[in-house]
């Protein structure tokens, strides 16, 4: 049977996917990539390469895949986070840029506090923000946990992939609850969604519910940690966690009512959206 060459497989495929996605080319060029085993430049320098039936087999079933809506690192298993690249699957939640700003903000605050380099990351799934401070800042340690058993061994591999495993103590759990020890910095991106908001958004036909579900007005999980933090957290620690856009008020009150005499503080993310809850103990 004749197979086509991948300048007019990427063609023929562009035209079916273009109507399903706002950068079909880069999408398709990186599905090649994934299953050529090469990159995105070697993809786009060999046109004329000629695909076997199996090779346009598969490349023909993702791309039925991606036409349906599973999101494109389902597909090739692997996302980047802060330049660093992460094995996922559907078992985590796909690593969003939004939590740049969280990773941004523990970056600075373990710089301005040398001495302090104990870290929790609730919720860990993929392990993207424990990997990342274990990677950036020596001599940090982590404890990362996840109510997902799955998701935790993803981010188990994926602190070996960086060679962190001896920095990142891994623990299958609620929250914090059974961990002993306390923290400088807790860095949390729990599910925040609202359970209606959730029935409207496709992403809920892919990722797991339970990294996304927040409970009725999203904040839940967030309450929970919030309002045990001082179980957790060392004296003059802080706390970031990652909320919705529409939780700048309520999520700052919530922590205002369980910490009065704490700094509360909310930033915005790069698109001006209320995206991370500061509370700094004195
Ligand atoms: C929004 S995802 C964030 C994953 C990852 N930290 C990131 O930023 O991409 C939330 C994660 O919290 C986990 N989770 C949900 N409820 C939890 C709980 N009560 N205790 C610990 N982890 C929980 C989910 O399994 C999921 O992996």
């Amino acid at each position: 049977m004749r197979t086509n060459n991948l300048h007019t497989w990427l063609i023929q495929a562009r035209q079916r996917l273009s109507a399903f996605s706002e950068t079909p080319e880069l999408e398709l060029q990186v599905l090649a990539a994934h299953e050529l085993g090469q990159t995105r430049t070697w993809v786009i320098a060999h046109p004329a390469l000629e695909l076997t039936y199996q090779q346009e087999g598969r490349l023909n079933a993702m791309l039925d895949q991606l036409i349906q809506g599973v999101p494109l690192p389902y597909l090739t298993g692997r996302c980047e986070f802060f330049g660093l690249s992460f094995h996922v699957s559907p078992q985590v939640l796909i690593p969003r840029p939004e939590t740049e700003l969280l990773v941004d903000t523990a970056l600075q605050w373990l710089k301005d506090h040398p001495h302090r380099r104990c870290v929790a990351d609730v919720g860990t799934g993929s392990g993207i923000i424990g990997v990342t401070l274990a990677h950036l800042v020596p001599g940090v340690s982590i404890v990362a946990t996840d109510i997902s058993a799955e998701a935790l061994e993803i981010a188990r591999e994926n602190a070996n992939t960086h060679q962190l495993e001896d920095r990142i103590q891994f623990v299958h759990g609620d929250l914090l609850h059974g961990v002993s020890a306390h923290f400088d910095l807790i860095c949390a991106n729990l599910p925040y969604i609202p359970a209606k908001t959730l029935t409207k958004l496709s992403v809920a036909r892919h990722e797991p519910r339970i990294a996304l579900d927040g409970g009725p007005d999203g904040l839940d999980q967030i309450q929970r940690l919030v309002a045990n933090a001082e179980q957790w957290i060392t004296p003059g620690g802080m706390m970031l966690m990652e909320i919705e856009s529409s939780q700048g008020e309520s999520a700052p009150s919530l922590a205002r009512k369980y910490h009065p005499n704490a700094q509360i503080s909310v930033q915005e993310d790069l698109s001006g959206h209320p995206r991370l809850l500061t509370i700094q103990w004195n």
